[in-house]
Parts: structure tokens; sequence; C-alpha cells
């Protein structure tokens, strides 16, 4: 029998599917009126502005990825400067006409930013001398600070966490989304917390600090730890996740989270108001239904795991080294991290000629897997859930057609299963059968990917763009309802992957949350919840539009 969590959680996917004779609920056209400020600020709060970081090299997009760049850089102010500007920062401002607008690190759907991150530490020096909570503003690339927190709470926080750790909270104020996308909105804000999960991973893969997501923390002590715990209405702001951040002195400890909040959780002390973000809003009560549903089943302890084999930032294992022989070797091995992370755009339209050689699109496959040690799937302490189908149109040596790339080997013969009988599940000549990544149907797909994108020219333009198909139904079951975000988060993980590999590539990206659900199943010979499709990416040569204008993201940068 299925818990009401898991009713609601199903419910709410099946009614914000998209299909050809209906898009998901919205309102259908944008109300300029009621459009939510993009900035978050808590006004009383004390601000701490953070310096902004010399360019400084850093490590290469090569060795950042697999964590073989020398010690842990030190915990100071710069450091906690450099790791909000590498993830979640504004990257640039753009103008067209009299309209300005920012861009950030992080990417978003329809630039709206649902996502908020939040400081929790100890005393770090040049920055605070004692414990707090702190909201990063990215406007003006800012702390500040909604609570000082004891020694005493502080001390419990630290004994249940590695050594030298520091934690930064993810939020999402879902009517930010749910103002433009309405009842689909839900969806959204979850792929925007995995890109910015996978932002601030490969922000502190940069400082040669790890970065792992925090199992098993309940939602009301999460939003207690964020001072969220009274956010309601229609702007409610819901507290999504707690990453862990730490320069590996003891790599092997596993990451647990206590059932009992530390005694003094409830007496802190909260600064600053949140700012109104619209005047009005229209209702899309179904959205809360389902983070309400999401909130209160945890996600047990017990049936995830994995984060312990992490590697120390310096280390090696037989699986990674093994890994680095088969495929990858010398991807990004030139090319600095951070020029990577602060170039990365969404392409608005591609070329339909740039092509990508079959090497470069291997290494990108290896890339896309979690194998011990490598950044920044490690953030994410369960088995691969989500596999990726590919249309190649201009992959050179590799036939255009319908592809697979399966992220975890065991589920090949489900996958073979649950799809189309007539699939061919060939390994392409030029892959190294252990990359999982399978000939289903060769073809030109260019039409149907660009319909089943709900006719974005940008899924058939580019090099190839690809389904990203969730373990769902089984998963969810074994997981709990509240695992239904955390799918969406490895499918925003995946994209930000994505978006950064084609930077290193010399193409760009676009994460595509506009397709037509039950027709990309259908294509897939998918014919029940066991799989369903969460997010699609494509990735080509970009075209720029002449007509805007690029803004530095800070005065004097
Ligand atoms: C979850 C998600 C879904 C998106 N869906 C689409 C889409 O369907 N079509 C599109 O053109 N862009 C899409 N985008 C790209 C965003 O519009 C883009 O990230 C945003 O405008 C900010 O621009 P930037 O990525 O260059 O920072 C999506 C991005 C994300 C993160």
């Amino acid at each position: 029998m299925q818990s009401l969590g898991l009713q609601t959680v199903l419910a709410y996917h099946q009614a914000t599917k998209h299909h050809f004779r209906a898009f998901a609920r919205s309102a259908g056209y944008l109300d300029w009126a009621t459009q939510p400020e993009p900035f978050r600020r808590f006004e009383g709060a004390e601000r701490i502005t953070l310096a902004q970081p010399s360019p400084g090299d850093g490590p290469t997009y090569r060795a950042a990825m697999r964590g073989d760049h020398g010690t842990a850089e030190e915990l100071d102010a710069d450091f906690v400067a450099r790791l909000f500007r590498d993830s979640l920062s504004i990257s640039a401002w753009k103008q067209l006409g009299g309209e300005r607008w920012a861009l950030r690190v992080n990417p978003s759907s329809g630039n709206l930013h649902p996502t908020e991150g939040y400081l929790v530490c100890g005393p770090v020096p040049e920055l605070t001398d004692t414990a707090c909570v702190a909201h990063y503003a990215p406007r003006e690339h800012s702390l500040e600070i909604r609570a000082r927190l004891s020694d005493a709470l502080w001390r419990e926080l630290a004994k249940r966490l590695p050594a030298g750790a520091v934690l930064v909270g993810l939020s999402s104020i879902l009517w930010r989304e749910a103002w433009k996308y309405g009842e689909r909105a839900y969806r959204y804000c979850q792929h925007d917390v995995g890109h910015a999960l996978a932002a601030l991973a490969i922000a502190a893969a940069g400082l040669r600090w790890r970065a792992r997501l925090l199992p098993g923390i309940a939602a009301a002590d999460l939003a207690q730890l964020l001072g969220l715990a009274d956010s309601e209405g229609h702007e409610q702001e819901y507290a999504d996740c707690l990453v862990v951040l730490d320069p590996g002195r003891d790599a092997h400890r596993p990451l647990v989270w206590a059932d009992d909040p530390p005694a003094q959780f409830e007496s802190i002390t909260w600064r600053g108001e949140p700012n109104r973000l619209s005047l009005s809003h229209r209702q899309w009560p179904v959205i809360h239904e389902v983070a309400r549903a999401v909130q209160e089943s945890a996600v047990a302890l017990d049936i995830i795991h994995g984060q312990a084999s992490e590697a120390i930032p310096n280390g090696s294992s037989a699986e990674r080294d093994q890994s680095q022989e088969d495929y990858g070797e010398d991807f990004g091995a030139g090319i600095a991290l951070r020029s990577i992370i602060h170039r990365r755009r969404s392409a608005v339209a591609m070329d339909g000629r740039t092509r990508l050689d079959l090497p470069t699109f291997t290494h990108m496959l290896a890339g896309l897997h979690r194998i011990p040690g490598v950044r920044p799937f490690m953030v994410l302490p369960w088995e691969p859930a989500v596999h990726l189908f590919f249309f190649v149109h201009r992959v050179e040596d590799l036939e255009p057609g319908l592809y697979c790339l399966v992220r975890r080997r065991e589920q090949l013969p489900e996958l073979r299963q649950a799809t189309r009988r007539d699939f061919a599940w060939q390994v392409p000549p030029g892959c190294p059968a252990e990359l999982g990544f399978h000939l289903l149907q060769a073809g030109d797909l260019r039409d149907t990917a660009r319909l089943l994108c709900c006719g974005q020219d940008i899924a058939a333009d580019g090099c190839f763009s690809l389904a990203m198909v969730a373990d769902f139904a089984g998963r969810l079951r074994r997981h709990g309802a509240g695992f239904y975000s955390h799918l969406f988060w490895e499918c925003g993980i995946i994209g930000q992957v994505l978006y950064l590999q084609a930077e290193v590539a010399n193409l760009q990206g676009t994460g595509i949350g506009c397709y037509f659900d039950d027709p990309v199943h259908e294509l897939l010979g998918l014919q029940s919840d066991a799989f369903q499709s969460l997010y699609h990416f494509t990735v080509g040569g970009a075209v720029d539009d002449p007509r805007i204008t690029t803004l530095p993201p800070y005065p004097g940068v």
C-alpha cells in the first residue's frame, strides 16, 4: 500500500506533465505587476561584505574534478568569499535596451533563481569571532548574519561533523518559479537545487575541500537551523538540504546525523526580516502540498550509502586509478577551473553546424559517471538513479541516433526490459565497453528531439541533446516520498557538469525543463512509471544574440 506522502508525490508528478494537447497548469502569461524580486534580503540583519577574490589561477578543471591537486586551503574570510563567488554569485549583468538583468554562476529555470544559500560555521578568522548562521546575498556578494550561535551549540553541531567542517544550507522560494511556471514550478526548483549543489561541490573542489550532502537530517531540524522554521505564506522558503564541506582530514568517517536535534536549537535568536518579493500572488496549492509531502517523509539513513568510500582529496583509490586510465585522461587538463565556472552560460540558440569529436564526447560521458573521488557526484550519498538517453546529432565518427548511458551498471537488464524490444544495445565503435554507452537505434532524431522539447530548436541544433531518465517509482517506494526532490537534485548535478564540460569543449549547454513527458516515454517504449524522464539538456555550438551587452558582475571586477 502506498503512503499518503507517496500518493501525493506521484499524483503531483502525473499532474504536472506537459502533454502535446496541454501544458501543465500555469497562468499562461507573465503578470509583470507581480514579478518577484530576484534577490532575497533580510532587512535589519548585520551585513558583512565579502572580498572579491583575486583572479588567481587555482587548479585546472581536470585536477579539481578528480580531487588530485594538493592540500586543502585554510578556512578564513577569503576562503568563504571564494566559495560563494565560485558557486552562487552573480557572473554577469546583461543589458538589452532599457532592460538589465543578472546572470549567476548557478543557472536557474527562467533565470528566476528560487534557491537561497546559508552558511553555518564556527568562528572563521577575519570573518566572524563567533559561530553564526548567515544568508548569502549574491547581489552584494555579502553575508547577512541571521544569528550568532552560542559556543555550546556550535560544539554540539561540530561533534556531529568531520574535523574543520562548515555547512551550507540550500532552500527554495517556490513562488519565484511558480510566478512563471505555475504547478510545474516545484520540479524546476529542485533542478535548481541540484545545480546549486554541484556548483558548491565544484567550488569546494577548487579550494581542495570536499562537499557531501548530510543525509538523515529532518526537514524541521533543517528549517530550525537555517532560520526558516517560521517562514510561511505565499513566499514560504523551504529548507531543502545541508551540505557538509570539509578539508578531508578524517577521510573515511561516514556522515551521520543523530536523530535528536541539539538541545539549544530552538533558543536561537534570529535577526532580520525577509523582504517581500511580490505585491500580490496567485495561489498554486499543489506546489506547497508536494513540498510538504516531501519534507514530511524523511529519507532513511540505512537505505542510502556510499559516502564512506569517498577518497581524501589528495588520495587515490584503485577504482579511481582504473577509471583514469580508461578514459578522460586529459579532458580539461590545460584549463583553469574558475575560468570555466565564471564563463558558463546557457546557449539561447545553437548553430546547427558545429560537430564534436568522438574522444572529447567519450571524455564527457566518462565525467558523467559517479566514480569514487571524482567531483561533484560524490556529493550525493546514493547509487546513481538517473540514466541518460542521448539524441546524438553531430558527433564525428558516431552514427546519429538514440543512445543510452547506463549510469548504474546493474540496472542494464532492467532498462533493456523496460524499453523497446527493437533497441540494439550495441557498444558503438570507438567507445570503451566499460563506459556503459549503447547505441539503441540509428537515425536522424533532430525533428524528434525538437518536438519532444516543446518545439525548442536548441534540442535539434546542438551536437547532442539528452533525456535524464530516473529509476522512479521503485526508488520512491524504497527511499520514501522524500526522495522525489533528490531525483531532481541528481539531474541538476548532471546538468551542471554538462554545462561546465560544454565550456571546456568550447561549446555551450542549456538545461531544458520544457519537454513533453509521456511522448518521451513512448519514444523509449517506457510503459509504466518505473522510469520517468525528469530533465533534458542540450550541448552544441552556441549563437550569441548580438543585441545583448554584457556588463561586469560587480563594480571594479
Ligand atoms: C532547470 C532548468 C530548466 C531550464 N529549461 C530551459 C528550457 O526549457 N529552455 C531554455 O531555453 N532554457 C532553459 N533553461 C536555461 C535558463 O533559462 C538559464 O539557465 C537562465 O536563463 C539563466 O541563464 P544562464 O544559464 O546563462 O545563467 C533551464 C535552466 C534550468 C536550470
